[in-house]
């Protein structure tokens, strides 16, 4: 396994590109899975996760080709099994985005449960209760769902809480049922929309895409296309705050800053110095000081960047109060930053970071791929060598991580364990 070892205090500067998002690219190359022909798709990160997915979709029958550096196509012409097996599946829980395809297109599916991860149980009830009142008949067993129906119908479904995944599968699921499919309370996150656009190229009827309720009215079957996913507005985050944290100037550029409007407003009203353009934010050296940061849906702050504001927490002038509501367990990067020097409470689902820490360079491990991010920015900021250790949760959603810190001008170096 392999470990990034992170010299600090750093300065950086510079400018970084952020890359294509994970979070768009799972769900739509699982979309693939609906095209009659074949789909192209550019600018595909490479990371660990969108693997996984390839390998499941491989697995499943699709043809992937590079047709040239980031270009792949897809082409599922028929199943070569309608299983997606316990051991792709529970590395990375979005391969549940197949089932709504896999219904959809060929009536049959059996997929494994995903399982908890480290950052919660994170069930799908909503996914398979909603799939059901589309004519999905669901049963469990051992471990897997199996699911089959002679065709998916439109229905009026409600989701209990706009979750991302849920939202995804059944828009998924909808484009080739007989008759329209409502989805209310569907989650806003801009990758969800960006699957929507997806599934439109390819000739579904979609309306609604952006609100609460969207509605899709059931085609008899979805063409290839060319399509590229918008860009990584939780990768953006993230350089963003390292910019803060290291009193630096960078550009972090190729992305939408809209898509991050309630991340940018709380920094600013923590006295971060932004500037926002078409593409980008360019990062002025600013004085930060705590403020109260509380996770919700999309628009709202994203729980994606709460690790990563807990670091920022532990340099800014005086005390912040980050509240997580998504997940019930996603404060792994606290005792590993506590390690550090920093000066964090748990107090129920609350961090309370009183800022200005001096931290001190730590041996730290990653563990869920958010936290990892949080031990980076903390290692430029803390005195001497931070040692990040089981990198492999980084390159899930990380595209090239100590590259682009290097090129900004910090000393992060990657080493074999
Ligand atoms: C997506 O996960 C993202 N992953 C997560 O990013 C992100 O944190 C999350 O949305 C919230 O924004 C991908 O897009 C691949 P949810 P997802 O369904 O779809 C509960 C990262 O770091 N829930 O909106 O799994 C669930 O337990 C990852 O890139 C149910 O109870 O999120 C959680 O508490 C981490 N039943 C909440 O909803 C369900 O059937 C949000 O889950 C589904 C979800």
């Amino acid at each position: 396994m392999d470990k990034l070892v992170v010299k600090g205090p750093s300065r950086i500067e510079g400018e970084v590109t952020i890359s294509k998002a994970k979070n768009a690219y799972l769900p739509i190359l699982a979309g693939a899975i609906l095209a009659e022909d074949e789909v192209i798709f550019s600018e595909v990160p490479n990371l660990r996760d969108i693997r996984t997915m390839n390998n499941l979709l491989t697995h499943l029958g699709t043809v992937i080709e590079e047709k040239k550096a980031g270009e792949f196509s897809y082409f599922l012409n028929e199943l070569k099994t309608h299983e997606a097996p316990y051991d792709l599946v529970k590395t990375m829980r979005a391969s549940i985005c197949v089932l709504g395809p896999l219904l959809a297109r060929f009536k049959k599916a059996r997929v494994s449960l995903p399982g908890g991860c480290a950052i919660g149980t994170r069930p799908i009830d909503l996914h398979l209760k909603n799939l059901e009142k589309m004519g999905a008949e669901i049963t469990i067993e051992g471990g897997y769902v199996e699911a089959k129906t002679d065709r998916l119908k439109g229905a009026h479904l409600t989701l209990d809480f706009p979750s991302v995944g849920a939202t995804e599968n059944l828009m998924m699921a909808a484009t080739l049922a007989n008759g329209t499919t409502v989805i209310e309370n569907a989650a806003l996150e801009p990758e969800v929309t960006d699957l929507g656009h997806f599934l439109q190229r390819m000739g579904a009827k979609i309306e609604g895409l952006d609100s609460k309720t969207i509605t899709i009215h059931g085609v008899e079957k979805l063409n290839g296309c060319h399509f590229t996913a918008i860009g990584d507005r939780i990768e953006a985050a993230t350089y963003i705050i390292s910019g803060l944290m290291t009193n630096s100037q960078i550009k972090v550029k190729g992305f939408n800053p809209i898509h991050l409007d309630a991340v940018i407003e709380k920094l600013e009203q923590m006295g971060a110095k932004l500037e926002r353009g078409e593409d980008f934010v360019e990062v002025f050296p600013s004085k930060i000081v705590g403020g109260e940061i509380d996770t919700a849906p999309y628009p709202g702050f994203p729980t994606d960047v709460q690790a990563q504001m807990v670091a920022l927490a532990t340099q800014a002038e005086g005390t912040s109060i980050i509240t997580e509501h998504i997940f019930e367990n996603r404060f792994m990067h606290v005792p590993e930053l506590q390690r550090m020097g920093a000066n964090i409470t748990i107090k129920g689902n609350s961090a309370i970071v009183k800022g200005g820490a001096s931290l001190k360079g730590a041996p730290v491990m990653c563990t869920d791929l958010r936290a990892s991010a949080a031990l980076v920015l903390a290692g430029f900021c803390a005195e001497g060598e931070t040692h990040v250790q089981r990198v492999y949760h980084l390159d899930r959603g990380y595209e090239k991580i100590g590259e682009k810190f290097a090129g900004l001008g910090a000393t992060i170096e990657r080493v074999k364990e």
